[in-house]
């Protein structure tokens, strides 16, 4: 990609997220999932790796986000001792307008960011091991499960650790 708007199917645009962004990422985030973060978690990763950080618009409205990180640190999959690895830390679509393609279009343009812009060598994410819609389509990119992190969540639920090599 350019870094510019690109028109998807339906009228999606996909773009990167904003400043002024952040307080509808935010009520999008606390209306679709119960692990939510202060405003300055937010701000801090659009600050430092922004180029991963997307939103979805439909007539000029943010529907959904995905928020990334860039960590250094043993591969989950990935051959090597020290690897960048891009960790996809937050994604969702409000209610009213998934299964339009729009998850796996904010989904490619994080993990086309994380290994064009910042040459992380795998992508991972952790995902509760109830999440079937979140767990489909990410296998649907070419992520596998690579291992169950027993309570991970804060309500005792357990996560799968999700990754695909880049
Ligand atoms: N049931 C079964 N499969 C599904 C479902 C579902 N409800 N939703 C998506 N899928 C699968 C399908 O295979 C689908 O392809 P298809 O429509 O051709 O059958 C594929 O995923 C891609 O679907 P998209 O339309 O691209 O995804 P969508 O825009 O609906 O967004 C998302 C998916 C983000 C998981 C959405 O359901 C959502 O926001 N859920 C609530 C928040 C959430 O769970 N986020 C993930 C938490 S984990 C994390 O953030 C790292
Ligand atoms: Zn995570």
């Amino acid at each position: 990609g350019t870094g510019s708007a690109a028109t998807g199917n339906g009228g999606v645009v996909i773009r990167k997220a904003r400043l002024e962004d952040i307080p509808r990422v935010i009520v999008i985030n606390r209306v679709t999932l119960p692990e939510n973060y202060p405003e300055w978690f937010w701000r801090d990763h659009l600050e430092k790796w922004g180029e991963a950080f997307f939103v979805a618009e439909v007539d000029g409205k943010v529907v959904g986000y995905v928020m990334s990180r860039v960590e250094y640190g043993a591969p989950n999959i990935a051959k090597g001792m020290l690897v960048k690895k891009g960790h996809i830390v937050s994604i969702a679509v409000l209610e009213g307008y998934r299964r339009r393609g729009i998850g796996t279009a904010l989904m490619k343009a994080a993990i086309e960011a994380l290994r064009e812009r910042y040459g992380c060598k795998e992508v991972y994410l952790e995902v509760r091991v109830s999440n079937e819609p979140a767990i489909k389509l990410y296998e649907k990119l070419g992520f596998r499960k690579v291992r169950v992190i027993p309570m991970y969540y804060l309500d005792g639920e357990d996560a799968y650790l999700m990754a695909k090599e880049l």
